[in-house]
C-alpha cells in the first residue's frame, strides 16, 4: 500500500502560553514541528509527509530550517477543530495514497520503530493506533462527582500515529461531519462505524506536549540522551 502522513500543527496550543503557537516552540534548538517531521521522514514507507498549519503561520513556516526531502509537501491551512485540519490534509493526499498516518506535531519524539509497527497493523487490520497502559486509575466524573471507575488493566492512552485505510478513515469522517460529532483523536471516528481499531502498544515517550510540564520533561528528556544540538 503507499502510506502518507499528515502531521497537525494547525492548533494554537494555549495551554502551553505563551504567544509562540505550540508547533513552533522551541525545543532544544529546533521548534517541535521540525522535530516531529524529522522523526517521520525516518520512516522509509512514508511516500508523502503532509503538513497542516494555521494560516497566521505561514511567515513561521517559511521561516523554518525544514528536511530537505522531497517527500515533504507544501503544507496545507488546517481549519477551527483539529478535525477539519485533518479534513484538509487529507484532501491534499495524491489519489495513489491508500493508508493514511495522523500524527500531532506536539507528539515530537516518536519512534521510527513504533511508527512502522502501527503502520504494519492498519495495513492488515484496516486501522490501529499507538497507545500505552494509562499509570493511573481513570474516574469517569460529571458535575466534579464520580460515576464509574473503569478497570484499569484496560485502559490505554491513545496517541499518535493513528493509521487507516484511507477509504475507511474518509468514510468515518463523512459520517462524524454528517452527524455533527467532534472527536479528539481520529479512532473513534472509525470506532463510531463499528470497524475494529487495533491497539499497538506504544513508548510512554512519545507524550504528547501540552502545558510547560510537558515541555521541561522532554527538554529533560534531550538533555539525558545528549542530543540537544
Ligand atoms: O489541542 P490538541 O493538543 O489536542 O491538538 C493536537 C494536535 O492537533 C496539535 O498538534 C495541534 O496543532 C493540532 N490541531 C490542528 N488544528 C486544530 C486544532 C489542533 O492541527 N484546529
Amino acid at each position: 500500500m503507499y502510506s502518507a502522513v499528515i502531521v497537525l500543527a494547525a492548533g494554537r496550543g494555549e495551554r502551553l502560553g505563551g504567544k509562540t503557537p505550540k508547533a513552533f516552540v522551541d525545543l532544544g534548538g529546533k521548534v517541535l514541528l521540525v522535530r516531529a517531521l524529522d522523526c517521520l521522514l525516518g520512516f522509509p514507507g512514508f511516500k508523502w509527509v503532509q503538513p497542516v498549519i494555521s494560516r497566521e503561520d505561514l511567515d513561521r513556516y517559511a521561516a523554518l530550517e525544514l528536511p530537505g526531502d522531497p517527500r515533504l509537501a507544501k503544507p496545507v491551512i488546517g481549519g477551527a477543530e483539529r478535525q477539519d485540519s485533518v479534513a484538509a490534509g487529507l484532501a491534499a493526499l495524491p489519489a495513489e495514497i491508500d493508508l493514511v498516518a495522523i500524527h500531532d506535531a506536539a507528539r515530537c519524539r516518536v519512534e521510527v520503530a513504533d511508527v512502522a509497527r502501527v503502520v504494519a497493523a492498519a495495513e492488515r487490520h484496516g486501522a490501529a493506533l499507538l497507545a500505552a497502559p494509562v499509570p493511573d486509575t481513570v474516574k469517569h466524573v460529571k458535575d466534579a462527582v464520580v460515576i464509574s471507575t473503569p478497570d484499569r488493566r484496560a485502559c490505554w492512552g491513545a496517541q499518535t500515529p493513528q493509521v487507516f485505510h484511507r477509504a475507511l478513515y474518509a468514510e468515518a469522517l463523512e459520517k462524524a461531519r454528517a452527524d455533527g460529532f467532534q472527536g479528539t483523536d481520529d479512532a473513534q471516528l472509525v470506532e463510531r462505524m463499528g470497524a475494529p481499531v487495533h491497539v499497538v502498544p506504544g513508548d510512554p515517550g512519545n507524550f504528547k506536549i501540552t502545558g510547560p510540564e510537558d515541555l521541561a520533561r522532554a527538554e529533560h528528556l534531550l538533555a539525558r540522551e545528549g542530543t540537544a544540538p
